[in-house]
């Protein structure tokens, strides 16, 4: 199966960004095609963060535009998963007083499926809404290859299971655009390949774009389809992992970095 559309789920136009005299953003201009995985790298203090900001309508941007699927994007962070974007945080982030299948049933409050008359007219969800939502929860846990921890706590998992759990979290939203912040942070060699592995097949499988911020390279070049690389603030290079590992201006941006850290 391949994926259902064409076209371009995110357009970024002449993004610039500036906290009082710095320059975080500088004229960044990118597009993520429907369907792929687009990494943004870049060494420390590249704006990589802020531009996921600017996405989900933390921070204004001074200049530019942001479009997703082809129509103007007004970020609001309350507004976002309603329209199809959701974001993971950085580290794991879930409530630590609900179980795992709780919690991953607590990502789809906020979309308009289960009970927006109910929440409108003030009445609790229908016990059919809430059956079909726990059975997606459920579904989701088992596609990671978690479902044997729905009843535990946050609290009791390995740091690995929690990462996945705020994935199973994002994914009920069903979002069509999936913004993933640094998801392989703290995790091991092994955890990185198997995330690797479900991150490639989230466009077919969830049929969702997914974009990434990551440090960790062996994840970013294996999953993503584009790569854009940020150095202060600009777009220093784009295009295949094959093209971008060869581009001396990225070994250039993050030798540059090394050698003044
Ligand atoms: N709210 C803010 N106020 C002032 N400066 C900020 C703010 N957010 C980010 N910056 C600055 O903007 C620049 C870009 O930061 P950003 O966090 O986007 O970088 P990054 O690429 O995500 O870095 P890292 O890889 O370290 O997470 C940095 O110089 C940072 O100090
Ligand atoms: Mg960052």
């Amino acid at each position: 199966m391949t994926p259902q559309h064409t076209g371009t789920v995110l357009e970024l136009r002449g993004i610039g960004v500036s906290f009082g005299g710095l320059v975080a953003l500088d004229d960044v201009s990118m597009t993520a095609a429907t369907g792929t995985v687009v990494g943004v790298i870049g060494p420390n203090g590249a704006g990589k963060t802020t531009l996921f900001n600017v996405i989900c309508g933390f921070v204004e941007p001074n200049t530019g535009s942001v479009l997703f699927e082809q129509k103007p994007l007004r970020p609001r962070p309350h507004q976002l998963a309603a329209k199809g974007i959701v974001r993971t945080l950085q580290g794991v982030g879930l409530f630590r007083g609900l179980t795992v299948l709780e919690n991953v049933m607590a990502g789809a409050t906020h979309t308009a499926r289960a009970g927006l008359v109910s929440a409108l007219l003030g009445l609790p969800r229908s016990d059919r809404d809430e059956r079909r939502l726990r059975d997606e929860a459920m579904t989701l846990l088992d596609e990671l290859g978690i479902a044997e921890h729905a009843q535990a706590w946050p609290g009791t998992l390995p740091y690995a299971v929690g990462k996945r759990v705020a994935l199973a979290r994002a994914l009920v939203a069903r979002p069509r655009l999936l913004l993933l912040d640094e998801p392989a942070g703290g995790l091991g060699g092994e955890d990185v390949d198997e995330l690797a592995a479900l991150i490639v097949d989230l466009p077919r499988r969830s049929d969702c774009s997914v974009m990434l911020v990551e440090h960790h390279m062996d994840l970013v070049m294996k999953v993503c389809d584009q790569i854009v690389v940020l150095d202060f603030g600009r777009v220093v290079a784009s295009g295949t992992p094959a093209q971008v590992r060869d581009n001396p201006a990225v070994a250039e941006a993050y030798l540059g970095a090394e050698v003044g850290s």
